[in-house]
């Protein structure tokens, strides 16, 4: 089916009564007081909009703090080392979105005088920042008339829309941001709270699997109410094959310092230090004993969700003599357990040894 005989209609009689109603909610019920609002500063509204793209809320407020401490504008965080970026991203998870970061702030030093663009369409040129960020931004910062479309988002339009297409699939993705542009309010409007109002409405109340139809300000227009179960919408067939993999992990300890080494960038934790990583138990002994310092203590398993993958670590710890001079495994430095905060640690192992 396309727009015109499908959406359309439902698009018509919204349109005039959602913009003004979730705009009038966002200011009564809404969220006012994030560390990352009442700010105009496209710097702090992008660092915040990135952290936020996979991370909660809750998690994402210790980070921002630290992370505006430490670099307070945009060419402090476009000149610091890669390295230091990366540490104090440690443990958010989804490490391209820090190796992005700092690119964009290069970029943005680089090619655009220290100032963001000021257009989502401009915004969108730069590392890391999507469209839907790109809309965020502009919204927020320069009360652009954009449409945002995150998960979020898509959950509570699809639901609004009784929207039967498949979100797997471009196409019908490419249909839900053509009624995201629809619904927004007229020019003029209040686009910072508008965009929050989204934000907040599907963290708060049109939850994934029971959302709060009783508090909506816009339930009386929801067609995935009206039918019965919004929880149907989103429709997504594409489902995830999850991965499994197993893995063993020397922690070497010598005189108060641990043997590190640094992933690839590009992959999972890439960029990140962890511990010596083997494919089975018996290679790891085998490093073991050429090490000497008798048998590694078995730890408990460590169990780590990624996106694709269920990662299941077997930690094994040796101590070695003082004197003791063999090459560890591969390329790598000793750390005194005193600069470990000097290097980005994915969580498991920062839990693990810390
Ligand atoms: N998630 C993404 N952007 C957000 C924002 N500005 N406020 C709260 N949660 C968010």
């Amino acid at each position: 089916m396309t727009d015109s005989d499908e959406l359309s209609p439902r698009l018509d009689a919204l349109r005039g009564d959602f913009a003004p109603l979730l705009l009038a909610w966002q200011r009564a019920e809404g969220r006012h007081h994030l560390p990352w609002q009442n700010t105009r500063d496209p710097y702090r509204v992008w660092l915040s909009e990135i952290m936020l793209q996979q991370t909660q809320v809750s998690t994402v407020l210790g980070y921002y703090q630290r992370f505006l401490a430490r670099f307070p504008t945009v060419r402090e965080l476009g000149a610091a080392p890669a390295d230091e970026v990366m540490a104090l991203w440690a443990g958010l998870g989804y490490y391209s979105r820090a190796r992005n970061l700092h690119r964009c702030a290069q970029q943005v030093c680089e090619q655009h005088g220290g100032e963001f663009p000021r257009s989502a369409e401009l915004l969108q040129t730069l590392p890391g920042i999507g469209r839907s960020t790109a809309a965020a931004i502009a919204s927020f910062c320069f009360g652009e008339r954009t449409a945002i479309l995150d998960g979020n988002v898509k959950r509570v339009l699809s639901r609004l829309l009784a929207f039967e297409g498949d979100l797997a699939s471009s196409a019908q993705e490419k249909r839900l941001w053509r009624a995201a542009e629809a619904l927004l309010p007229p020019a003029g409007a209040d686009m910072p709270s508008y965009t929050q109002g989204l934000m907040d409405l599907g963290a708060g109340l049109c939850t994934p699997r029971s959302p709060q139809c009783l508090l909506c300000p816009v339930s009386a227009l929801c067609a995935g109410r009206a039918q019965g179960d919004p929880t149907r919408f989103p429709i997504k067939t594409r489902k995830l094959k999850r991965g499994r993999r197993e893995n063993w992990w020397l922690w070497l300890e010598q005189g108060g310092r641990i043997w590190l080494q640094q992933r690839p960038s590009e992959g999972v934790w890439g960029g990140l230090w962890t511990l010596p990583l083997f494919d089975d138990e018996a290679a790891l002994l085998a490093q073991a004993r050429r090490l000497g310092g008798g048998e590694p203590e078995a730890l408990p398993r460590v169990q780590h969700a990624l996106t694709h993958l269920d990662w299941v670590l077997h930690p094994r710890r040796l101590a070695l003599a003082a004197a003791h001079d063999l090459a560890p495994p591969g390329p790598g430095q000793w750390v005194a357990r005193e600069r470990l905060a000097d290097y980005a640690l994915p969580a498991p192992l920062k839990k693990l040894i810390g």
